[in-house]
């Protein structure tokens, strides 16, 4: 499988405080990575570092064989080319449905707002919400806004989609129709980096699982190895711990 994004020993401190470490993994075309680990282990860091929300400390970030912070790339593009779905959702709330999956097309990408709203209507049929394409975001249940936030990426056309903790903010019976959406995307070859709590879906779905402690990767593989085989003394305890509640 092609690589899609690799990182190599990437740092990221704030002040003092180191809070990724020397972190080496890469994500494969068509497959769903999913990144777990403790409550303040660097995950979102992480992610936030790959898209440069965050500047890496040290370290490189190759997206499809080129080194993007080599200072001769224009990370605008760069960033075109992941999408990214926030726990929080992250719509623009005075916006309608149908206007927050256009804004973007419109303003980065430049299409006009018929193509802009062509696909985007495609999207939102994918994750079940053409019923609401005129609806309020503040009108929405939760899940609904997460969907919405997923066909917003999507009509973005990414080539990856980055996922931190969609499903945290949601009320349990919402959890169910974002995670089908991309138990779906994931079934069509979407390449996706997820950061989770939900094992099941990281065990289910995932080519491969990254564990991460203390903004170390302490281990990383296939799911069936990291769950049934853990290698890590630090894996198997998380693992008991998130497994048993
Ligand atoms: N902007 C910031 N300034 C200072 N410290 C930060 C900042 N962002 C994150 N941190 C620290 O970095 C560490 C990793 O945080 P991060 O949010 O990446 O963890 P996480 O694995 O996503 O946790 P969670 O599961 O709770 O979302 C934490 O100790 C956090 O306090
Ligand atoms: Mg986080």
């Amino acid at each position: 499988m092609e690589t899609v994004i690799d990182i190599k020993h990437l740092n990221k401190s704030f002040g003092q405080r180191e809070v990724l470490s020397d972190i080496n993994f890469s994500v494969r075309q068509g497959e769903v990575s999913c990144l777990i680990g403790s409550s303040g282990s660097g995950k979102s860091t992480l992610l936030r570092c790959i898209n440069l929300l965050e500047t890496p400390s040290a370290g490189e970030i190759f997206y499809r064989g080129e080194n993007i912070l080599d200072g001769q790339h224009d990370i605008l593009t760069y960033r075109t080319h992941l999408g990214m779905v926030f726990q929080q959702f992250n719509l623009f709330e005075n916006l309608n449905v149908l206007d927050n999956c256009t804004i973007g097309q419109i303003k980065v990408l430049k299409k006009d707002k018929e193509t802009a709203e062509k696909l985007a209507r495609h999207f939102l049929e994918e994750v079940g919400m053409a019923d609401f394409a005129q609806a309020r975001v503040t009108q929405l249940s939760g899940g609904q806004k997460q969907r919405v936030a997923i066909a917003r990426a999507l009509a973005m056309e990414p080539d990856v989609l980055l996922f931190d903790e969609p499903t945290s903010a949601l009320d349990p019976e919402m959890v169910g129709e974002v995670l089908r959406v991309m138990k779906d995307l994931a079934k069509r070859g979407m390449t996706m980096l997820v950061v989770t709590h939900e094992m099941d879906f990281a065990r289910d779905v995932a080519d491969h699982v990254v564990f991460m402690d203390k903004g170390l990767i302490v281990e990383e593989g296939a799911p069936q190895d990291i769950f049934n085989n853990p290698k890590e003394e630090r894996t198997r305890a998380f693992l008991s711990r998130v497994l048993t509640n």
